[in-house]
């Protein structure tokens, strides 16, 4: 089977790359990302020569771009991770976010659909539902009521793809996954930023009152997900993926912390992302019953695999700690709090 991953030069979906290689000997990919500043071919250097495996530089909200790459042959089926995927940066300029995520979509969905792909799967999101308080779990039947402009814009990719499938019968499946973590993540998300900025005794900006909840998943038991979705999803289906690790964001930060065995006196509570949602939590017994589906690996096992990962690739930090993220730091962090002020490393 030769799948077209879009965004395979990302976080996710580089992880889904090596993942589908590592256990699919007759797959073929091909890894169709615009290398923006999330993307980074240094994530997928390990399988750059494996024969099965070609890149191609493209953007999915880009018509000829997408025609280009269905029309070089022969694609079985398509997942696509190519998305915006920060929720302040979108809360600074939601543009991007509604060019990439919705016309991005709708344009891999026309191309798939002319080309009669066997399966198209629709890499969403749990923020799609919105907030939870105190008690229950996202359901795939839960209504869809995103706070921000990033998951907005996934709702909206969401609503397409399926009325490509009611409308035209393409193969849509679509999966919601929680929190990721994991090598390779790009140093926006509280993780790597928290480990980084640990790493370099920075402060490390918790924002509001550091009680929101996110569950937490290894990025790899993500890829097996979609793996699973990709060979055996119902077409027209939404699955929920989570690892019923939930955590508070402070407890985290402090589990960094603990592990590097830097001082808590590194918190710093900031000003609040605003329309910040405050729990997220995954039902996950539709994946468990239909495909014997669980998550294996601990929180804490994957989070010190994580930061041992951070701790040995300082060369791989570095080429992403350049002026432009400097810069991004800088415009995001200082109006949170002036004190953060930070021109990098010393
Ligand atoms: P990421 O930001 O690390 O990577 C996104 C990738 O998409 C980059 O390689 C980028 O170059 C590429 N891209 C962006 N715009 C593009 C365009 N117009 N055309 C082609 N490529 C483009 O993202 P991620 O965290 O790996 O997320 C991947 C997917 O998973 C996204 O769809 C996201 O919504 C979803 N998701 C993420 C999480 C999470 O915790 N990170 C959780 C659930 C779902
Ligand atoms: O739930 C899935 C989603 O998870 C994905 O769809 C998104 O693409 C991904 O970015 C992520 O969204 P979050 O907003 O939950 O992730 P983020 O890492 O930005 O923030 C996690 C929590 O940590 C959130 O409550 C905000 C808080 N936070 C984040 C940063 C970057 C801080 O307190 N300080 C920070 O500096």
């Amino acid at each position: 089977m030769k799948v077209l991953v879009t965004g395979g030069a990302g976080f996710i979906g580089s992880g889904f790359v090596r993942y589908i290689l590592r256990n699919r000997p007759e797959a073929g990919v091909i890894n169709f990302d615009l290398l923006t500043y999330a993307g980074n071919l240094r994530n997928v250097e390990e399988v750059a020569r494996d024969p099965r495996y070609r890149f191609v530089r493209g953007d999915i909200a880009n018509a000829d771009d997408v025609r280009g790459v269905f029309e070089g042959g022969g694609i079985d089926a398509v997942v696509n991770f190519a998305a915006e995927t920060h929720v302040d940066r979108s809360i600074d300029d939601a543009s991007p976010f509604v060019r990439t995520n919705v016309l991005g979509t709708q344009c891999l969905l026309d191309a798939a659909k002319k080309h009669g792909v066997a399966k198209f799967v629709q890499i969403s999101t749990d923020e799609v539902y919105g907030s939870l308080g105190p008690e229950g779990a996202f359901r795939e039947d839960s209504p869809i009521e995103p706070s921000s402009p990033y998951s907005a814009s996934k709702a909206g990719s969401d609503h397409l793809a399926f009325s490509y499938f009611k409308t035209y019968g393409l193969p849509v499946v679509i999966t919601r996954c929680s929190n990721n973590y994991g090598p390779y993540q790009f140093p926006e998300k509280l993780i790597p930023l928290m480990i980084m900025n640990a790493m370099d005794d920075k402060p490390l900006p918790v924002y509001g009152d550091g009680k929101n909840v996110r569950e937490w998943i290894f990025t790899d038991e993500h890829s097996r997900a979609v793996l699973t979705a990709l060979e055996r999803g119902n077409p027209g289906e939404v699955y929920n993926v989570g690892s019923g690790y939930e955590m508070t964001n402070i407890d985290v930060v402090r589990e960094i912390l603990r592990i590097l065995g830097k001082p808590e006196s590194l918190i710093k509570y900031v000003k609040d992302r605003p329309g910040h949602d405050r729990r997220y939590a995954i039902d996950t017994s539709k994946i468990r019953r239909e495909w014997n589906w669980s998550a294996e690996i601990g929180f804490s096992d994957g989070l010190a695999q994580t930061i041992e990962w951070y701790r040995t690739h300082q060369d791989w930090i570095r080429e992403i700690r350049d002026a432009s993220y400097l810069n991004y730091y800088e415009r995001m962090y200082t109006r949170r709090d002036q004190t953060l002020a930070w021109s990098g490393p010393e």
